[in-house]
């Protein structure tokens, strides 16, 4: 029997990704609404992305008491020394809009040219088993903030970021292009190499 995987997400782009990136595992994928729990949410104030990710699956965990996988994900601006960080979805303040955040973003480094307008994402996440048992992996993806936005696609700061040896915003890709080299799918890698040892080691145990 498939063993059962809870996403602590409803975000339907993000499930999508992990299904796809874990399809031929043999895991079931389900998410949190798939199991009653819309209304699950934790308040992500942790100071690094790392306990962000743990306390998201650990509380579901606690809940459901599967295997439960929960991300986070900061973007990190070298001219802003790392700003905003774990403060990503709320830069520009606790109800603000992707819009708000950008505006704000795009603001910060008006006097910064475009070389040192360097940054990346970074996506944590966290694994924990049913015995409890946790495990995290990371994924990365450089480049750099434009002068102003660019394209409609995507969300957050897709708008303003060009991936490393590219031209065109995350906002000007398609979901498939985007997914090949975001910080999330490098991420997603990371895991299911993860996933596979750790089914090696139940194997024989
Ligand atoms: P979350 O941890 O996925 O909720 O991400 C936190 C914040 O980072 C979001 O509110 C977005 O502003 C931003 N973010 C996360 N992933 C992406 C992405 O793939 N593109 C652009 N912005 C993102």
């Amino acid at each position: 029997m498939k063993r059962r995987i809870i996403l602590s997400t409803g975000n339907v782009h993000k499930i999508n990704e992990i299904k796809s990136i874990l399809k031929d595992m043999p895991f079931e994928v389900i998410s949190k609404n798939d199991l009653g729990y819309e209304d699950f949410d934790v308040v992500e104030d942790g100071s690094t992305l790392e306990e962000n990710a743990l306390k998201k699956a650990g509380e579901l965990h606690k809940l459901t008491k599967g295997i439960v996988i929960a991300d986070d994900t900061g973007l990190y601006v070298d001219a802003l020394r790392g700003e905003p960080g774990v403060y990503s979805a709320r830069y520009a303040g606790e109800h603000a809009t992707y819009a708000d955040n950008n505006k704000k973003l795009l603001n910060k480094l008006r006097d910064v040219s475009l070389e040192k307008r360097t940054a990346y994402f970074k996506t944590i996440i966290a694994v924990i088993f049913e015995d409890g048992s946790k495990m995290t992996a990371e994924g990365i993806c450089n480049g750099h903030i434009a002068i102003e936005e660019r394209g409609n696609r995507g969300f957050g700061y897709d708008p303003l970021f060009v991936p490393e040896g590219r031209d065109k915003t995350f906002s000007e890709m398609s979901e498939e292009e985007k997914n090949k080299i975001s910080h999330r799918s490098n991420a997603l890698k990371c895991l299911r190499n993860m996933l596979e040892e750790a089914i090696e080691n139940f194997d024989n145990q």
